[in-house]
């Protein structure tokens, strides 16, 4: 473990899924400071998602390394960075696991091997914060995509943790919904570290940061939407 003073961190990270014939990832350098959000954006098939997973801990790097806290993951390969890290797929039907939406939601606590109330506390305080507490008893197979994606997102604020990553969370949402989930980041903002791959304009003009994922490299950093946005002006599509 070193002192670094970024909550995330990727030193040289290079990856290629196998069978493919380029590095879909290309020493990726970023530092990410603690109670900070920020956003990534990039091309379709970029490799977003990817990142994410490297940041979470869930993949374990092939070449270069990811620090989460200061702890290597490439060195700590076999450990667990649950209770660091959430992680919001970027379909939330690959993190449902129980048929019924509630023990979905009372699975991460009940890993953490914490007492019945608390596990009944936090389900019901993260569903309350989502308006999803009508969806307590419904089977998780039959619920909507974006009822889904609230429910893994319920699941994921009931472990707690301080490092939050969401991938396009706002795939699926409505307009009653999408305020809900902004009010949550606004709050999470305030003693949590965000990282988030997304498209949605509301959404990164809340971000404290911009990071553009451009053929595997971070290729620019923008201190907000507005210079984001009159970049994408600038230069069109020419990049
Ligand atoms: N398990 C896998 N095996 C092989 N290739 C994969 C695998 N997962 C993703 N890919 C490919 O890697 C590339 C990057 O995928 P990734 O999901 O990271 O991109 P993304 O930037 O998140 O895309 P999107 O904007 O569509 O969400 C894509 O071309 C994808 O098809
Ligand atoms: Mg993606």
């Amino acid at each position: 473990m070193d002192n670094s003073k970024y909550v995330l961190e990727t030193r040289d990270l290079s990856f290629a899924y196998p069978k493919s014939n380029h590095y879909l990832l290309n020493k990726v350098n970023l530092k990410i400071q603690r109670n900070q959000m920020t956003c990534i954006v990039g091309q379709i098939g970029g490799g977003k998602s990817t990142l994410l997973k490297h940041l979470s801990g869930l993949i374990t790097p092939q070449m270069g390394d990811v620090y989460i806290n200061g702890i290597s993951v490439k060195e700590n390969s076999k450990k667990s960075f649950h209770t660091e890290v959430g992680l919001l797929f970027e379909n939330p039907e690959d993190q449902l696991y129980y048929p019924i939406v509630a023990d979905d939601i009372a699975f991460g606590p009940r890993n953490l091997k914490l007492n019945k109330k608390e596990i009944y506390r936090r389900v019901i305080q993260s569903s309350k914060e989502l308006n999803i507490l009508h969806l307590m008893e419904r089977e998780t197979s039959t619920l909507s995509f974006g009822e889904k994606t609230l429910v893994a997102l319920a699941g994921m604020l009931a472990m707690n943790t301080k490092i939050i990553l969401m991938d396009s969370p706002e795939i699926g949402l409505d307009f009653w919904s999408k305020p809900i989930l902004i009010r949550l980041l606004e709050r999470l903002k305030l003693n949590h570290t965000i990282v988030m791959c997304t498209n949605d304009t509301s959404l990164l003009k809340r971000a404290d940061k911009i990071l553009l994922l451009w053929k595997g490299k971070i290729r620019e950093e923008f201190v907000d939407y507005r210079e984001f946005r009159s970049s994408l002006s600038k230069k069109g599509q020419d990049k």
